[in-house]
């Protein structure tokens, strides 16, 4: 099949890429972009750890085809810190305990960032709600809902 050309802005930075057309974002991220912070985990839009937050909205990467990413901007979990200081969300993560092997933390971490982005204090049952599509086998959720509480608490995104 003839390969198409998407470019994209990820991490704030321009991406050009010549790719199948079947490609998913997932893949073109992890494979091609080296960005492997990004998880797979089901492959079928069932456990979040793939998200990413395209053009604001959190998304479930493994469900996107690239060829749909023509100018978008995209944030993966490499372009939440700012340079060398960590975003608030992953200093409140580290300060609750809200991780233990650390396969479902990006996706939960760019969940949380869309909330925040869209709510400066939302409720702890909006952030439920927020965090929903993402699935943790390891730490029964409350230190995660503590750690992103925290954050929304101080107003901060
Ligand atoms: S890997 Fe995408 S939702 Fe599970
Ligand atoms: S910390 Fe292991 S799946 Fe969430």
């Amino acid at each position: 099949m003839e390969q198409i050309t998407v470019s994209m802005t990820v991490n704030k930075r321009p991406v050009t890429v010549r790719i199948q057309p079947y490609a998913r974002l997932i893949h073109v991220l992890r494979n091609d972009l080296d960005l492997t912070g990004t998880k797979e985990g089901c492959g079928v839009g069932e456990c979040g750890a793939c998200t990413v937050i395209v053009d604001g909205l959190n998304v479930n990467s493994c469900l996107v085809l690239v060829a749909s990413m023509e100018g978008k901007e995209i944030l993966t979990i490499e372009g939440l810190a700012d340079s060398e200081k960590l975003h608030p969300l992953q200093e409140a993560f580290i300060k609750h305990n809200a991780l233990q092997c650390g396969f479902c933390t990006p996706g939960l971490l760019l969940s949380a960032k869309a909330v925040l982005d869209k709510k400066v204090q939302p409720t702890r049952e909006e952030i439920k709600v927020a965090v929903s599509g993402n699935l943790c086998r390891c730490t029964g959720y409350e230190q995660i809902i503590d750690a992103i509480e925290e954050v929304a608490s101080k107003g901060q995104e």
